[in-house]
Formats: C-alpha cells, sequence, structure tokens
C-alpha cells in the first residue's frame, strides 16, 4: 500500500478475529520499529512480544487491574507488544537536561507508529494502549531497575471497522512563518 493510503487508513482497532498472527508478520512489524531514528541513535527501547495465550491472560491480569480495568479489551487481541523504554544514552540525557525534552519518549513514538504502519500494510489491526498499570506490568516481566512498560502495542486481524475519528483542520495546526 502507498504511504498516503496506509496513514490514512489506519485506525486504533479494539476488535480482533480469533485467530493468531504469523510471527513473520509480528516480526516485519518490529523490524519497522527497530529501523525508526532516534535522539544521538539512541534507541531506547526495547519490546516483549506476549502472544502466548496464558503468559498474555497472566499479564493482562495484573497491567488492567483496579482502575484500569477499561483496558480489558486487549485481553482478547491475539499479541500484545510491551514497549519498554530506558532514559536513552548519555549524550540524548544530557540533550533531555537542557532541553527539558524526554527524547526518549519522542524515540518511542516514533518507533511504534513505525510499527502500526507496518501492521496497516499487512492487513492487521493495531491499537496503542497507554492506560495501564506500568508497575505491575514491570514486575510480571521481571524488568529490571530503571525500565519501565510505556504503552503496550496490540495486534491482530481486524474483526471491527472504526469510523474515522475527527481531527483537527489543517488550519488550525498550520501556520507559515508565524505562529498563529
Ligand atoms: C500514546 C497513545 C496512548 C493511547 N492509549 C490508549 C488506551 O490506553 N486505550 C485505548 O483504547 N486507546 C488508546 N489510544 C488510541 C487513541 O485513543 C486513538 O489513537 C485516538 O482516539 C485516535 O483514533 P485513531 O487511532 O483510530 O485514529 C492511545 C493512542 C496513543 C497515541
Amino acid at each position: 500500500m502507498e504511504l498516503e493510503q496506509l496513514i490514512s487508513a489506519r485506525r486504533s482497532v479494539r476488535k480482533y478475529e480469533n485467530r493468531p498472527v504469523e510471527r513473520e508478520k509480528t516480526n516485519a512489524c518490529l523490524e519497522a520499529a527497530r529501523l525508526a531514528p532516534s535522539a544521538c541513535n539512541s534507541q531506547p527501547w526495547h519490546f516483549v512480544v506476549l502472544d502466548d495465550p496464558e503468559i498474555k491472560n497472566a499479564f493482562c491480569k495484573e497491567a488492567f487491574s483496579g482502575v484500569y480495568a477499561m483496558s480489558k479489551w486487549a485481553e482478547k487481541a491475539p499479541v500484545l507488544i510491551a514497549v519498554i523504554s530506558d532514559a536513552g544514552n548519555f549524550t540524548s540525557r544530557i540533550g533531555n537536561f537542557f532541553r527539558k525534552t524526554e527524547f526518549y519518549l519522542v524515540d518511542q513514538g516514533i518507533s511504534c507508529e513505525h510499527l502500526v504502519l507496518r501492521a496497516q500494510d499487512l492487513g492487521l489491526g493495531s491499537c496503542w494502549i497507554g492506560w495501564l498499570n506500568s508497575d505491575k506490568a514491570a514486575k510480571f516481566l521481571k524488568l529490571p531497575k530503571g525500565k519501565k512498560v510505556e504503552h503496550l502495542i496490540s495486534l491482530g486481524y481486524p474483526a471491527e471497522s472504526p469510523a474515522p475519528r475527527p481531527r483537527k483542520s489543517f488550519e488550525e495546526i498550520v501556520s507559515y512563518n508565524e505562529y498563529k
């Protein structure tokens, strides 16, 4: 598919067919994420793929407990990818300090957008999930200190075709040569 088509056709998909995603396809999505640019090329990401139903269900019990229960729909996704951050390399952390910008989060955003667009390209639906209990998720995955599950990405064959969500108009978000 053309990039322009991929971008406009992508939706957050929260209902999936009850069939597994081939590992080759999941890996192709992750390969797209791997190639993303990052501040000082620090590549501050790691992806834990949860596609074993038992392990995934046990993970979901922790990650979507309490106030995070509204993310329980994701239990039915055949694949959940836990996106693990670190704070970037030394040079990018110096950049964070002076710019007061968390570049590693920008970097992760770019890599995950690569991931979801490649998913779209392969006929898969996806959804970003930021609403989870990160502490419980980290404990479940036995993450070392300093690593965090920033968000999850669900993947699967879509069982719904969501309507486009509204966007601000072009004029509202773009101005040339001055801020207005
Ligand atoms: C960083 C981020 C976090 C998100 N977290 C959630 C979430 O926890 N649960 C959810 O259902 N959707 C989540 N979404 C999906 C957004 O709700 C969705 O992208 C937005 O409504 C626009 O819809 P669209 O993706 O179909 O264009 C998240 C999206 C992003 C980019």
